[in-house]
């Protein structure tokens, strides 16, 4: 099969190469946008990532190329128009799971470097500088952890904080008998909001979620509290987020993602004007730590979506059909 790749990185390339099984595989590391569409030869196939924006326009494209799969190499779906890739017969492949142990781990990460500032010590124990002024942090055990969206990664995550003693709320819109067996407690949202020392979101971007923390929702909650966002950009409402850092409500934010990032994330722009006021403004904050979208990049994570891309390949040409298909 003949897949074009968009949004490219070294690391695509150096993975998908590797466990490639005779594909034609061509790379662009610019985005899939309805310009972009032109690079498309005769492949069958696009291969794209978390910010391909697969809006109707750049899906008419595709189509009109004779484009017949579109292979996600990440688990949200959330930038693709399922309806008009149905519309058109295309079929939406993904890779659900890759490594779901690289996110869950990933918030862990930032939520003690957050609070226990490693990143500041870091630093300053390079300059000479040995003091502990500022750096005080609190200890997790006996915390009241909220973890919202208790899926693959939600779980591991939740695993991970009991290793600390953490008392664990969830929310979700299914329940999971296992973890009820296990004595974890499902609790409506707002239960969840008012008790929680920490909260982690860990649920996908959809209608009912985007912007589930928002000014309304910020005010249900714990003077001071962590906010870990792993998940998606748009699950938060970041200006209102903003005016709860400034006003202390909010104790300390975590984010991997960012609504428009889009625009920044993946890509060098060190020697930038960056136009983007919000992004400049959250970065500010002594409390905020950002990454850029890395919390799947390991390379078990990298193994497995490569993996299960040309898995889902195979499915399709086979069978005509593919268990990791978005219907
Ligand atoms: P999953 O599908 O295993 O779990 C998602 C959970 O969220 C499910 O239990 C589902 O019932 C729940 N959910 C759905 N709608 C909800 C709602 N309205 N309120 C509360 N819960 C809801 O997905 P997985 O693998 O755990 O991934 C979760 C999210 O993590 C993905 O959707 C993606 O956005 C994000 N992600 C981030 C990565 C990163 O590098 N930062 C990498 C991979 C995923």
């Amino acid at each position: 099969m003949k897949i074009a790749f968009f949004s490219t990185k070294s690391y695509d390339k150096q993975y998908f190469d590797l466990f490639n099984e005779g594909h034609e595989l061509r790379y662009h590391e610019i985005s899939l946008n309805p310009t972009s569409t032109e690079l498309i030869k005769d492949e069958t196939c696009v291969c794209v990532f978390v910010n391909d924006n697969l809006n109707a326009e750049v899906i008419n494209a595709l189509a009109a190329k004779q484009v017949k799969i579109i292979a996600l190499r990440c688990a949200g779906f959330n930038n693709v128009d399922l309806g008009t890739a149905k519309a058109k017969n295309i079929k939406v492949v993904r890779v659900p799971s890759y490594s779901p142990h690289a996110v869950a781990e990933h918030a862990v990460a930032l939520l003690l470097t957050l609070n226990r500032k490693t990143h500041k010590a870091y630093n300053r124990v390079r300059e000479g500088n040995f003091s502990l002024e500022k750096l005080e942090g609190f200890d997790l055990y006996q915390k009241t952890v909220g973890v919202i969206g208790v899926g693959k990664i939600g779980k591991i995550f939740i695993n991970i904080m009991k290793g600390f003693g953490c008392k664990i709320l969830i929310y979700d819109i299914v329940q999971d008998p296992e973890l009820i067996q296990k004595g974890i407690s499902y609790v409506p949202l707002n239960e969840l909001f008012a008790q929680s020392d920490i909260i982690s979101l860990h649920c996908p971007l959809n209608p009912q979620t985007h912007h589930l923390i928002n000014d309304s929702t910020l005010k249900l909650m714990k003077d001071h509290v962590y906010i870990i966002n792993t998940g998606r950009g748009a699950l938060i409402h970041t200006e209102d987020a903003i005016k709860h850092l400034k006003n202390g409500k909010i104790g300390g934010l975590a984010l991997d993602v960012y609504e428009q990032e889009s625009d920044f994330f993946f890509t060098d722009h060190s020697s930038d004007i960056i136009n983007d006021d919000v992004l400049m403004r959250l970065m500010t904050f002594p409390n905020v730590i950002i990454t850029s979208h890395q919390g799947f990049f390991t390379k078990e994570a990298l193994t497995q979506i490569a993996h299960t891309t040309f898995a889902n390949l195979k499915a399709l040409n086979n069978t005509g059909v593919c268990d990791n298909e978005i219907k």
